[in-house]
């Protein structure tokens, strides 16, 4: 998949100013940024949903979304809602394999509203997923689950992501997320991508490794989230640091120095 000079405007607001980013077949990013800064933007033009753009976007044929809100027609049981916007008049055999590959077969003929938060946005994930995806687009898609919840459906998708070997775009606002998922996390602001991080400790990720901890301030900061404990910051290895950007934090603290 590659970007280069994305704009989007609204109102003559530019939200988008100039997008580059590449992702390679397989890969697993993930995409962080403030709240407002335009990273459901952006997913929505990779997704096609929104056209009203200048620039240059490849994307792959076969992609797929799920949101935060897992959108399923109250009014059609699960599987039809997998099958959803399919072409022809799929089988709910196929429903029923990508429902097994979320662990919610068992859910096949349940009502939407009957399902819990957790079956909804794996339900969602399963609409995604019947559609074969060389890349998967996920926006915040654990955002709204409790804490227990999202442990499971983060190890999913991890899981899915193995098992599928597609690339993975990610948007999260959890840092810890975006550090325990993906092989290079991104930060967005300004309306660009500011800062890029490889993440090369291998899976599954130790939180305890210093690594780690490394990792988790270096990107705190460049979100401009001073840490509690500020020793976090030492051994950092900058060498990693891929960013753009200047090398200080919009407070001015300087998280990576
Ligand atoms: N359809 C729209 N019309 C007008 N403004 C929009 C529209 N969609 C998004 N925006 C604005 O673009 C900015 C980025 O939004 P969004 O991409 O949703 O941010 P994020 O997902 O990073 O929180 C916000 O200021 C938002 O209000
Ligand atoms: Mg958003």
């Amino acid at each position: 998949m590659r970007v280069d000079g994305l704009v989007r405007e609204f109102d003559r607001r530019r939200v988008l100013d100039g997008v580059r980013l590449d992702i390679r077949a397989g890969e697993f990013v993930a995409l962080l940024g403030r709240s407002g800064c335009g990273k459901s933007t952006l997913l929505r033009v990779l997704a096609g949903l929104d056209r009203e753009i200048e620039g240059e976007v490849l994307v792959p044929r076969r992609r797929a979304v799920a949101f935060q809100a897992p959108r399923l027609m109250p009014w059609k049981r699960v599987w039809r809602n997998v099958v959803l916007g399919l072409p022809g008049r799929p089988e709910r055999a196929v429903a029923e394999r990508a429902l097994t590959e979320v662990g919610l077969d068992h859910r096949a003929d349940a009502w939407p509203k009957t399902l819990s938060g957790g079956e909804a946005q794996r339900a969602s994930l399963a609409r995604a997923l019947v559609r074969d995806p060389d890349l998967l687009l996920l926006d915040e898609p654990f955002g709204a689950l409790d804490a227990l919840t999202r442990i499971t459906a983060q190890r999913l998708v991890a899981e899915v992501w193995r098992e599928r070997g597609c690339a993975v775009l990610l948007v999260t606002h959890d840092v810890e997320e975006a550090l325990l998922l993906a092989d290079r996390v991104l930060v967005m602001a300004d309306g660009r991508i500011a800062h890029e991080t490889a993440v090369e400790l291998p899976r599954p990720r130790d939180v305890g490794d210093p690594r780690w901890t490394a990792l988790r301030a270096q990107l705190l900061g460049r979100l401009g989230v001073a840490e509690a404990d500020g020793g976090a910051e030492s051994g950092m290895d900058s060498g990693r640091d891929g960013g753009a950007g200047a090398r200080r934090t919009p407070d001015g603290r300087g998280a990576d120095r």
